[in-house]
């Protein structure tokens, strides 16, 4: 199967292809978009050994690349320079393209792109399943500082993003379920067929399918709400608690996925305390068979502190996004008392 999908974005339009096989042909999809005189590729240690020279035979005009260490350590202002100065060197213009080959170097490679010449074509060819369902398409881009995650950035949208499926055979299990985590949460807040088709024992057949489903929701979403004021915000189920239990385990004890996987029950639970129906058990189901951990191992206290450095970026209150039933989220502020006692009770 194929599909094609379009977001339109501040900066232009976003092409959104997913096929399987597509980074086999990534030249010739990007030449019905771009005339560059040249590319410049950014990979990163761990993508660059499996798909860059793939990549970089198929093309006829001037490549070049930057291989940044893997690791969310290196998504810094340091790096960043690093990859201004290949651009520098190998003569990148303002009508050139930069293309992003990895899971993890997406967002900073988007930032390169977005400020280097004060903004160049970027094409994002993701090879995780987190990056093709989620951080590829929409276009935030950024970096992190001492201080957090992600603190420093730009809305760029790629305009072009290549999403191969097939490049997901060489994904560590663990690696796979993170991403999975992310398809979880579609499922919840948008459409439940996805839940269906993950609950089947051989969901992964099904790859393709679901990641289609999870793009076109991402796509709608952000076509709607871009700059993240609004409906953008559901697209966090599970990730307040889950930045709470991801920085209490300094980044370490817990990937992204399973920080979203158990802020998606902990979400859950407190959307029960506030009189929803309990959604919690099959969410726990689910997220077993996939591989993901459902308990917060925290001190509620520790966990209720975590979130209060979060409620700084949004005031008095925290934002939390309710699931009212499978397929439907709401944004619901709480009270920073409320949320004390919420939080305990977890
Ligand atoms: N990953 C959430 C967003 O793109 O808004």
């Amino acid at each position: 199967m194929s599909e094609l999908l379009t977001l339109k974005g501040t900066n232009g339009v976003s092409e959104i292809h997913i096929e399987s096989g597509l980074l086999a042909r990534a030249a010739s999809v990007i030449g019905e978009t771009f005339s560059p005189s040249r590319i410049h590729i950014v990979s990163d240690s761990t993508v660059a050994p499996l798909y860059l020279e793939q990549l970089e035979q198929q093309f006829t005009l001037p490549v070049t690349h930057t291989v940044i260490p893997a690791g969310e350590e290196h998504k810094r202002l340091s790096t960043v320079e690093g990859i201004y100065h290949d651009l520098l060197a190998n003569g990148m213009t303002r009508k050139d393209l930069i293309i992003a080959l990895g899971g993890g170097v997406g967002d900073i490679t988007g930032f390169a792109a977005a400020t280097f010449l004060r903004g160049v074509s970027l094409c994002q060819i993701p090879t995780t399943l987190l990056a093709q369902v989620d951080s590829s398409v929409g276009g935030k881009t950024g970096v992190d500082m001492p201080e957090g995650k992600n603190l420093v950035g730009a809305f760029y949208q790629p305009r072009l993003v290549l999403i191969d499926p097939a490049v997901l055979a060489t994904l560590p299990d663990q690696t796979f379920a993170d991403g999975m985590a992310e398809v979880v949460k579609y499922g919840y807040i948008s459409n439940r067929e996805i839940l269906d088709m993950v609950s089947a024992p051989d969901y992964k057949k099904n790859i393709e399918r679901i990641i289609c489903e999870c793009v076109r929701i991402k796509r709608d979403v952000v076509t709607i709400d871009e700059h993240d004021t609004g409906l953008r915000m559901i697209l966090n189920f599970g990730h307040t608690i889950g930045h709470a239990a991801e920085k209490l385990g300094n980044y370490v004890d817990l990937t992204h996925g399973q920080a979203v996987a158990v802020g998606m029950v902990a979400a859950m639970r407190l959307s029960a305390m506030l009189g929803n129906e309990d959604l919690s058990e099959r969410l726990i189901g689910i997220l077993e068979h996939i591989g993901l951990p459902t308990e917060l191992k925290y001190g509620r206290e520790d966990i209720y502190r975590s979130l209060l450095s979060d409620k700084k970026k949004f005031g008095a209150t925290v934002n939390f996004i309710l699931v009212r039933e499978p397929g439907r989220a709401e944004i619901t502020p709480i009270g920073a008392e409320k949320l004390h006692e919420y939080v305990l009770k977890l």
